[in-house]
């Protein structure tokens, strides 16, 4: 029997493609929708995980340019069992001289755990099936995978061959498996079926080619039975595929029998997708690949979905504490680079760059921080949906700066790295500085470049210089008395005011000439755990700072002109001062003619 594709009309482009063979009238719309009205998959929910299989050492090494050596396979397969696999397909022992030996080194020196099971893919073809057994003597329990395809388009043009005929073959291997088997009674021995290109199947011969497998495999009868559902190729939108599961599961005469297993690819973008909604669907395991490595563009990458459930609370049941390391190992057997923009792990997956991100950030985190009885400790903060931290990555990972950033970013590198809690009105100071130079060398800064900026901008004025003072109260009016260093000059200040700092301005008003108004004051201690925060590059121009525990940020009124600076000392009163002196070299000239 041969099914023929539907003819559709010619449809005329609303855009003038500008290469004539950019036609969309190429293709058609996906055509193996089974028929399902009473959908229930739309309301469930993941709250537990699935059965987790990795197929890294077989479709994911299938795919790479370089297939991996023993070494390597090892190398993985250790990382696989450490992440906590329990089912791992470790190759196809038929195909290849090494896929042979990398499965009886496995089993002969011992190197998998009571609890890991080995899974081998072969085709529906006796010498293939023979050597697989071979390959896995000695096992205690083993998969041993069969597939055929079933699609519309491998029956048609590939095989040339009706439904029954593409049936008699999955049936053949399905009968040589058992076969087989009986021969190495000493192992317990998994059967998994897989009708290959499943998604692209009318739902119907899928389930009569698997009911016809499972009349060999008896499930009901206590053999192990996985029917493995594969979207080998991903060609309709995830619900779809859902639909296709749901279909599945509730067609099957024998589901309560078997194991129902996904194995999605990403050729629309939506492997993860595709596997998550199958899970609703009423699948049981899942089939991928650890950052999505596979044919074209790759399997399902199961740590995203493990990650995924992760984030809403679920135990994925995978151990991905030590993400460096994994990405690590695994792109290096890979010999594939991680995009930096790979969920969850990819290098800029934390970092805000944008202004509002990063003010959001921080407010977020702030906003825990003091309320951790009333968050009960949950993670709930704007753009980053799990604490970087438990992957291993750091904060310092996710505010980066660069010219899009804003006030938020700069004021939480600065809180973060070096203690400064910088108010509002300072924040937007220092954040047009930072942006000028980020700006001026066109990438991104790094923090101590930030650091720099601040003390350059601020905490070095090179112009003044706080030198011996002392304040006297006599009767409610303070007298300031004491001396600057002005322009690389001494000179003596006297003033009087309400305080230290309005009798300082008042004397340095008097010494500039300038009309002097503090607008903005603000003063904090500097947290001890950020004290010397930069002893290993201290240098002597730097001794003010690393042995101040004050800082305070003064905004001036200079003429009419708004200029904002810090000081950093021991002592709170001499921090006001030197922040004083700080907004006053920002003025243009406030040395006096
Ligand atoms: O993608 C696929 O269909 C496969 C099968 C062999 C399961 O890898
Ligand atoms: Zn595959």
């Amino acid at each position: 029997m041969t099914s023929q594709p539907s003819i559709h009309a010619q449809k005329q482009s609303k855009i003038t493609p500008k290469h004539a063979a950019f036609d969309f009238n190429k293709y058609r719309p996906f055509a193996f929708t089974p028929k399902l009205i009473d959908r229930t998959w739309p309301d469930k929910t993941i709250d537990s995980a699935p059965i987790w299989a990795s197929v890294d050492l077989r479709d994911g090494n299938q795919a790479l340019i370089d297939p991996m050596t023993i070494e390597q396979k090892m190398r993985f397969f250790k990382l696989l069992v450490e992440v906590g696999f329990k089912e791992i397909e470790i190759g196809f022992p038929s195909a290849a001289q090494v896929e042979f030996d990398f499965t009886r080194k496995l089993i002969e020196e011992g190197h998998v755990p009571e609890d890991v099971t080995l899974q081998v893919l072969v085709q529906a073809r006796e010498h293939l099936i023979k050597r697989t057994f071979e390959s896995l003597k000695g096992a205690k329990r083993a998969i041993v995978h069969v597939y055929n395809s079933t699609s519309r388009v491998q029956r048609d043009k590939v095989y040339g061959k009706s439904f029954d005929e593409i049936k008699q073959i999955a049936v053949e291997g399905a009968t040589l498996l058992k076969q087989y088997a009986a021969q190495y009674p000493e192992t317990e021995w998994v059967f998994q079926y897989s009708p290959e290109s499943f998604s692209q199947t009318e739902t119907d011969f899928a389930i009569e080619v698997c009911e016809a497998v499972c009349a060999v495999w008896q499930p009901a009868s206590g053999q192990g039975v996985i029917i493995n559902l594969p979207a080998t190729v991903e060609a309709s939108t995830p619900n779809i595929f859902a639909d296709q599961v749901e279909y599945f599961c509730r067609h099957l005469s024998c589901r309560k029998d078997v194991i129902i297993s996904l194995h999605t690819h990403n050729d629309r973008g939506c492997g993860i997708a595709a596997a998550e909604l199958g899970l609703m669907a009423g699948a049981d395991r899942i089939e991928g690949t650890l950052l999505g490595n596979g044919e074209r563009t790759g399997n399902m990458d199961i740590m995203v979905m493990a990650m995924n459930l992760f984030s809403q609370g679920v135990d994925p049941e995978l151990d991905f504490s030590n993400m460096s390391e994994i990405v690590q190992v695994v792109s290096e057997c890979n010999n594939l680079p991680l995009h930096p923009r790979h969920p969850y792990v990819g290098e800029l997956v934390f970092t805000a760059f944008s202004g509002s991100h990063q003010d959001a950030i921080k407010k977020s985190l702030d906003y825990n921080e003091q309320n951790a009885e009333i968050t009960s400790n949950h993670w709930d903060v704007a753009y980053l949906p799990i604490d970087p931290a438990h992957i291993g990555r750091s904060y310092q990972d996710v505010v980066r700066i660069n010219s899009q950033s804003g006030k938020g970013g700069v004021a939480y590198i600065l809180q973060r790295n070096y203690g400064f809690n910088l108010p509002r009105w300072m924040q937007i100071d220092f954040s047009r500085v930072v942006q000028n130079q980020a700006e001026k060398v066109a990438r991104e800064l790094q923090n101590e470049e930030i650091l720099q900026t601040f003390e350059n901008t601020y905490l070095q004025q090179s112009d003044y210089e706080l030198l011996d003072y002392s304040v006297n109260n006599k009767g409610g009016e303070v007298q300031f008395v004491g001396q600057i260093k002005a322009f690389g000059e001494i000179v003596d200040i006297q003033g009087v005011g309400n305080g230290p700092l309005s009798s300082f301005i008042d004397g340095l008003a008097k010494y500039s000439g300038c009309a002097l108004h503090v607008i903005n004051y603000a003063e904090h201690a500097i947290s001890p755990h950020h004290l010397n925060y930069d002893e290993s590059e201290i240098d002597t121009d730097r001794e003010n700072k690393t042995n101040a525990s004050a800082a305070a940020y003064i905004q001036l009124n200079v003429d009419s002109q708004i200029y904002s600076g810090i000081g950093t000392c021991t002592s709170t009163v001499s921090a006001m001062l030197k922040g004083a002196l700080s907004a006053m070299a920002q003025a243009p000239t406030t040395s006096p003619i």
